[in-house]
């Protein structure tokens, strides 16, 4: 039996919330191993990093999500008790709900909202002085969730529903007030679409078959009964706030543009391969989601580590995407790396990894992936405008980050250059 590297330190909690991003990576250099034990709030943790330590970590017969989420973080960023914490059957059925709204013909629709979004709001930036691309975006894609997902939203609430659905991301690596905003924008937001769910199940507000709120509204749980109230609102929430949340890919995807001129002038030219690499490398390089957890369903040992059952295991999200044994200059932005990437399930993993259906790997990948595109497309041959100086630093202490002005544009112009 091997024994698991383990980190000096008492307790490592005040480390992550000091070093944030690069807190595994970081250490999975220092002990040259893709596996090393913490103590976390005082409780033993397994730390996992790169492909081999993903393919682990997605072993639904060893692992299991009950008791893997905080409830801080329920509390904030997902919602008490949904589709995140669930296992086995349970959690199968719930994914193939989320799973059914994400067709081609329906993304393809939700595409066509947003297309008319872009158009829309650049007409409006352009009578404006200055624009502040995230909170503007987060409305864009905020506007076109709710009429695609069938939530009516009128336009005057457009700026304080965003908010809300902003502040419960902000929150996940917040302490202190960030996390009490973030708990307070989930009761309004609950509230409100508690309210949608109530007037579709009354039969007061019709919306069409296959948009997720009808989804939501009518699922029934596998004991035939429907989702109670609650839940249904948390999981159109679990569609429509992550929707919102694209806005950090974007601005990011903005930031990119700026700083590799090369890059901004393949896409403008309407280089479709470069476009796919490209947003490929934002969600790369960029970082958004830090780690996830899980718990040790039944004692098994791995590489001759013992893993104990009931032990708590974080992966390396951020560092197994600039894991140089997969990406050669991992610190280097790159689209064309993209060219020969095998596409496999466990080395690029910023949404998670493995498999969609029996997994918990993200259930709006491709959908994220189509609105960075078309939002790329928009920036690089919808508009022109001009980059003003600016403080663009995103500090890596903080989860999530962003260019701390939010990426200011001015002189923005409508440009007609998409198909
Ligand atoms: C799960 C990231 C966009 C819906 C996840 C997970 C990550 C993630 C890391 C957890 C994977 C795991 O636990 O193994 C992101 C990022 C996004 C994004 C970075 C872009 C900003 C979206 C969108 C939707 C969505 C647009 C829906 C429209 C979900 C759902 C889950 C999930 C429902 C839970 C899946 C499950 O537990 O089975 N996402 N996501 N996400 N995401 Fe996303």
């Amino acid at each position: 039996m091997n024994s698991i590297p383990r980190d000096k330190s008492l307790d490592s909690t005040l480390a992550v919330v000091r070093e944030g991003f690069p807190f595994i990576y970081k250490r999975s250099q220092r002990y040259q191993s893709d596996i090393f034990e913490i103590r976390l709030l005082g409780m033993k943790t397994i730390c996992l990093h790169g492909q081999e330590g993903t393919k682990l970590f997605y072993d639904t017969e060893r692992f299991m999500r009950t008791g893997a989420i905080p409830r801080r973080i329920q509390t904030t960023l997902m919602g008490l008790h949904g589709i995140q914490t669930l296992d086995g059957e349970k959690h199968h059925q719930r994914k193939a709900l989320f799973m059914s709204v994400m067709t081609p013909g329906s993304l393809h629709k939700l595409m066509e909202y947003m297309a008319a979004d872009w158009r829309y709001s650049i007409k409006q930036w352009a009578n404006q002085e200055q624009v502040v691309l995230f909170p503007e975006v987060q409305e864009l894609l905020c506007r076109a969730a709710c009429t695609w997902a069938g939530v009516p939203l009128e336009e005057q609430d457009v700026t304080r529903r965003t908010r809300d659905f902003r502040l419960m991301v902000d929150a996940f690596g917040g302490v202190g007030p960030r996390h009490w905003r973030g708990k307070r924008a989930r009761s309004r937001a609950e509230k409100w679409i508690q309210g949608i769910i109530k007037q579709i199940r009354e039969e007061k507000l019709h919306v069409p078959e296959e948009s997720a709120a009808y989804r939501m509204a009518w699922h029934r749980e596998p004991d035939g009964k429907l989702m109670s109230l609650e839940m249904a609102a948390i999981e159109l929430i679990n569609i429509i706030r992550p929707i919102t949340a694209i806005g950090w890919y974007i601005t990011f995807a903005a930031l990119a543009l700026h700083e590799h001129p090369e890059s901004r002038a393949r896409l403008r030219a309407g280089d479709e391969e470069y476009l796919e690499w490209f947003m490929h490398e934002v969600r790369r390089y960029y970082p958004f989601a830090p780690f996830l957890g899980n718990i040790v369903r039944k004692d098994f040992e791995w590489h001759g580590y013992q893993f104990p059952k009931g032990r708590l295991v974080l992966l390396d999200v951020y560092g197994t995407n600039r894991d140089a044994r997969q990406w050669h200059q991992p610190e280097s932005f790159r689209p064309e790396r993209f060219r020969s990437w095998n596409g496999s399930a466990y080395n690029f993993i910023p949404q998670g990894g493995g498999d969609y259906s029996f997994g918990h790997r993200c259930a709006g990948e491709w959908l994220t992936i189509e609105t960075v595109k078309l939002a790329v497309t928009y920036l690089t041959r919808g508009m022109t405008y001009d980059v003003p100086p600016q403080d663009l630093r995103f500090p890596l202490d903080r989860m999530p980050t962003l260019p701390k002005s939010g990426f200011i544009i001015e002189n923005v112009r409508s440009a007609n250059k998409v198909d």
